[in-house]
């Protein structure tokens, strides 16, 4: 044999496996369809169950477009590679999940591949629904499959080359996604393991809170330091929290089931969504929650709990944007009527201490809508009636009159693009006894 021909042969060999073991890594099989479960087989009490777990981890949040019927999808999500269209997830045979056993709907959420084998794009938060036990798996398809079906195909996303080629997320797996279920802490409290086990997996609290790497995965050993989200901060919620006021589990109660906190304000953008759907399931799920994001928060810095009072300072001579404070924003943030009413003493806000002022222009230019049928806050949107120029001087003078840290810089983009992205958000309802569940979440037989 000619040495060339062996050369030849071993390298065919070797392409051979290589090929056996990208297919390996890139296939999954097909789960066959099954008949859509009738709903009189659930339990009224796992659906219910589900209906809560469904609230804690947004489902219909992504999976309801505005106007849009119940789990539908369509919802378009952007991320940096493009448009990304939440799928259908009501019980539809056709377009939506009808005809997914059990087993291909916990094959998804564990290991984000579809019934026909096709890897998932992880905007759908499977990096975190692959801890959530069998159990929480089990009442969720029950809520899911109790629906009401809609009929409406998958929209086709809009994502430019290479990020349009599914089979490649079979790397991005193998990179960054560690399948698992959640192992509790020994030395810790039931308490603290369940929240721990909530924060991590189903509410994936993470996947707007951690900063994310250049493929859009969460940057290990960064948890909880801050991310971003549809032009909103996602501030960090650990011990670089730039809050004025210590967050701890008292205070995380109150705005992660009510919408706020004396010390703190109110949730807004896509942090109101979330904390809409928290109003709505059991009291000790939040408290869980908060007891794990106290821990996460850390010990109060000695000093920290006070900010300073309100003080005098009008500024420098002619500044235009304490003109502006005065004129239009002092009246509710220094009328010490109660929150939620009352509009916070704005050096507590985390607005004006963050690192960047994109949150607060969002806050000026849209306001604090009113909620449909309840007495709720409200604070006008300011985004018609002042310029660009104005924001801007306004949003320097309340950062060096009520912030933490050095001034911003940027401004004038970052107020820009809030005019551009403005979106208007649910705001929450004012806390569990005014908590009605939305229409998709509601039980049925
Ligand atoms: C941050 C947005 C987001 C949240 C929250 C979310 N999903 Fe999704 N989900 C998506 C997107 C986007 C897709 C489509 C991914 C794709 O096309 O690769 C998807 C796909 C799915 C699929 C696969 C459906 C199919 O036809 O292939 C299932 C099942 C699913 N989600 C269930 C859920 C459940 C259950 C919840 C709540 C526990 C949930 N999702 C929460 C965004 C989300
Ligand atoms: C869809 C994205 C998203 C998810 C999911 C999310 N958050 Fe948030 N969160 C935000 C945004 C955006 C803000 C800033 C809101 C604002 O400025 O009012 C925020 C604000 C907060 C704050 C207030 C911080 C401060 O100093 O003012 C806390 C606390 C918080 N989130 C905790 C959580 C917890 C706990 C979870 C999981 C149960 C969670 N978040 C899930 C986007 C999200
Ligand atoms: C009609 C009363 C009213 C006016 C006028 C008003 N606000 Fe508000 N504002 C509120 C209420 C109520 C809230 C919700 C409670 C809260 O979070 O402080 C709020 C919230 C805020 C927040 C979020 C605080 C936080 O972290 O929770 C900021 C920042 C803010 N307003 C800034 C301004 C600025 C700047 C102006 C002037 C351009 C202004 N507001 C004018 C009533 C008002």
């Amino acid at each position: 044999m000619t040495r060339w021909k062996i050369v030849a042969g071993a390298a065919a060999v070797l392409l051979f496996i290589a090929g056996c073991s990208a297919f390996a890594l890139v296939w999954r099989p097909t789960i066959a369809a099954v008949a859509s479960p009738s709903p009189a087989s659930f339990q009224p009490d796992l659906i219910r169950r589900g209906r809560e777990l469904a609230a804690i981890g947004n489902c219909n949040t992504c999976h309801t477009a505005r106007e849009g019927r119940d789990f539908a999808g369509g919802l378009p999500v952007s991320t940096p590679f493009g448009t990304i269209f939440s799928t259908n997830i009501s019980p539809d045979p056709d377009s939506g999940i009808g005809g997914w056993s059990e087993a291909a709907f916990r094959r998804a959420m564990r290991a984000g591949v579809d019934r026909d084998g096709h890897h998932l794009y992880p905007t759908f938060p499977y990096d975190h629904f692959t801890s959530i036990s069998d159990e929480d798996d089990h009442a969720l398809y029950a809520f899911l499959m109790t629906r009401e079906p809609a009929r409406a195909p998958a929209r086709a996303n809009e994502l430019s080359f290479p990020y349009d080629q599914r089979w490649l997320i079979a790397g991005w797996k193998l990179l960054f996604f560690r399948p698992g279920t959640y192992r509790p802490e020994p030395g810790k409290s039931v308490e603290w393991n369940h929240g721990a086990y909530l924060v991590e997996g189903l509410a994936h609290c993470g996947a707007c809170h951690t900063p994310r790497n250049a493929l859009g995965a969460e940057r290990t050993g960064a948890s909880f330091s801050g991310g971003e989200v549809d032009n909103w901060q996602a501030y960090a919620i650990n011990t670089r929290s730039p809050a004025p006021v210590h967050w701890d589990r008292e205070a995380l109660i109150s705005y992660l089931r009510q919408g706020w906190h004396a010390d703190h304000g109110t949730a807004r953008g896509p942090m109101a969504e979330v904390v809409r759907n928290l109003s709505s399931v059991p009291a000790s799920d939040v408290a869980d929650i908060a007891t794990y994001m106290a821990d996460v928060f850390g010990p109060s810095p000695a000093g920290q709990k006070e900010p300073p009072a309100i003080q005098s300072f009008a500024g420098p001579p002619g500044d235009p944007g304490a003109a502006i404070y005065a004129a239009a924003c002092a009246s509710c943030h220094e009328s010490a009527r109660p929150l939620p009413y009352g509009g916070v003493d704005l050096a507590r806000s985390t607005a004006i201490s963050a690192s960047d002022p994109r949150n607060l222009a969002n806050i000026v230019m849209s306001g604090v809508q009113p909620v449909a049928g309840e007495s709720s806050p409200i604070m006008p949107g300011f985004g018609d009636s002042m310029d660009d120029g104005q924001i801007v001087a306004l949003l320097t003078y309340l950062r060096a009159r009520f912030g933490k840290g050095p001034a911003w810089t940027h401004v004038e983009d970052i107020v820009k693009q809030a005019r551009q992205t403005q979106t208007a958000y649910l705001q929450p309802s004012l806390g569990p006894q005014n908590a009605r569940a939305d229409a998709a979440q509601r039980d049925k037989p």
